[in-house]
């Protein structure tokens, strides 16, 4: 940074110093701790906290830096008109649509790394650039990248957003989406990255070079995300949420900024995590996933196909629950659309109350997002030792006097098993080990993967049709007659 463009006088010691690298390093230590914080559900509020007084802090010391000149305006005016946008969708979006607006987040990161390279790129070739050496290979390397995976992250997440927002649900789009394609736009993108940064010579032919990749990385970021779908979106994401972190990783090196490097690279690496995790979960290899094709996804609305059902009502339930001395809880998606989880927690209440074992089974991948099942059973106060994820719990289903699915569909899918189906290989809650399976959900429509689930006419197993929050709201009222 210039250090000219500071203009106000007391500042200038702390800026033109080591004060706000300090600041930026206390900033990143916050994230750390934020980061730590926020990988449990007991101190993940107060993490979230910690990290945005890390961000606040930076934004601070930035704008001291940037004191008296036109900058600073720029940068206010960024933060209003960000945080208020931000501010506004964080009340306004439901917890359902939250993978999406992610999937948004993570689009606007890596369009904003890409951006700011070009800004940067340009001011280099009119040899306006105020980072010395612009022309040393490792600026090259990191501008190259910072267009690359910001412009890959930019329309990869555009897309996801319009698969998860149902707005887009498609294959292809003519060659795109194919193997083929995909692998011909790597490669094109690949060359055009060398040659942006060693093989042009002269202004006009490295700035073409950079557009080139510019217009190409963001054909590929639809090429790769179109042909995915059906259950594996999750991955995606959260591929995409690391990717942007890399991608202001790079950035941070083409501006010579530490916080930029540190902060993008802490993005990065949990989204990697995060997507190592997601594959176990679905027990799928990462080269799997985006190469494996198109899996029909969203709910078919199908009813067809099933001819043994057995449907049952809150009343008949009641009795049901009140005999059993076991039961587990499998919540899905459509707990989370009824909101039903205050009232579940209610009804477990009155279980435990006439001395019934309550517990819950959580799959990883249930609902729309990581740990999405935690955090509405958190709202409700759901004791943590309770919940038990689906590698404990698993075994103890054949124990079970009655396992209660509300709204959860393609976690307890026996389909798993089979390798042709759209979740082969994904590990699911085995439900329909219990004594009796109980499926509250609304129709005989299909959940996210889009495929038919033979648990619904087991023989075990009893429909109740029904919103979630008035299925349980009528049991819980049944069981108090009794
Ligand atoms: P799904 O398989 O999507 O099934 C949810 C079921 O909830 C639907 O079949 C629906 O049936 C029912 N439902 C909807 N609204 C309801 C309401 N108001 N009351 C009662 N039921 C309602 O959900 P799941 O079992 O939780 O599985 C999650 C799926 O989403 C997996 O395929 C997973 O890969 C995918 N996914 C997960 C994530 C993450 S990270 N968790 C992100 C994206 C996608 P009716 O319409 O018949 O009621």
């Amino acid at each position: 940074m210039d250090p000219t463009v500071l203009v106000a006088p007391g500042l200038l010691e702390v800026a033109g110093g080591s004060g706000v690298e300090l600041v930026y390093m206390l900033a990143a230590l916050l994230f750390i701790l934020g980061l730590k914080r926020l990988s449990g559900v007991k101190t993940a509020r107060s993490g979230n906290a910690l990290a945005s007084l890390g961000m606040l802090l930076a934004i601070a010391a930035t704008m001291v830096l940037l004191w008296g000149s036109v900058a600073l305006w720029i940068v206010v005016l960024g933060v209003l008109v960000g945080g208020g946008v931000g501010g506004w969708l964080a009340k306004k979006v439901p917890m359902t649509a939250m993978p999406e607006l992610v999937a948004f987040f993570n689009g606007m990161g890596g369009g904003a790394s890409m951006f700011v390279a070009l800004a940067e790129i340009v001011h280099a070739v009119r040899g306006e650039g105020s980072i010395a050496d612009q022309t040393a290979p490792d600026f090259a390397i990191a501008a190259a990248l910072s267009v690359l995976i910001g412009a890959v992250t930019l329309s990869g997440s555009l897309v996801a957003y319009g698969k998860l927002s149902g707005k887009f649900d498609r294959s292809r789009i003519g060659p795109l989406g194919l193997k083929a394609a995909n692998i011909a736009l790597m490669v094109l993108c690949l060359l055009l990255c060398w040659y942006a940064g060693f093989g042009a010579e002269g202004g006009g032919s490295i700035t073409f070079a950079y557009l080139a990749l510019t217009v190409f990385a963001l054909v590929l970021g639809i090429s790769f995300v179109t042909p995915i779908g059906g259950a594996d979106m999750p991955v995606v994401i959260s591929l995409l949420n690391s990717y942007s972190g890399i991608a202001a990783s790079a950035t941070g090196f083409v501006l010579q900024n530490n916080l930029l490097i540190i902060a993008g690279s802490l993005v990065g690496a949990s989204g990697l995590i995060l997507t190592r995790i997601m594959c176990k979960a679905m027990n799928r290899s990462l080269l799997n996933v985006l190469f494996s094709g198109y899996a029909q996804s969203g709910s078919s609305g199908d009813d067809e196909g099933y001819t043994r059902v057995k449907s049952t009502t809150a009343e008949e339930l009641a009795p049901v629950l009140d005999a059993a001395q076991s039961v587990i809880f499998v919540p899905g998606y459509g707990l989370a659309v009824a909101q039903a989880q205050h009232k579940v927690r209610e009804l477990a209440d009155l279980l435990e109350q006439r001395g019934c074992q309550v517990r819950y089974a959580i799959h990883p991948v249930a609902g729309r997002m990581p740990g999405h099942m935690n955090v509405l059973l958190a709202e409700a106060d759901v004791p943590y030792e309770q919940l038990f994820e689906l590698e404990r719990i698993n075994g103890d289903f054949k124990n079970t006097d009655v396992a209660v699915v509300i709204g959860a569909n393609d976690v307890c899918n026996p389909a798993a098993s089979d390798p042709q189906s759209a979740i082969a290989g994904m590990p699911v809650l085995h439900v329909w080990e219990a004594q009796t399976v109980v499926v509250v959900k609304r129709s005989l429509s299909a959940g996210y993967a889009g495929i038919k689930n033979e648990l619904f006419q087991m023989d075990n197993s009893l429909m109740l049709f029904a919103d979630a929050k008035k299925a349980v709201e009528d049991t819980i009222a049944e069981l108090k007659e009794l």
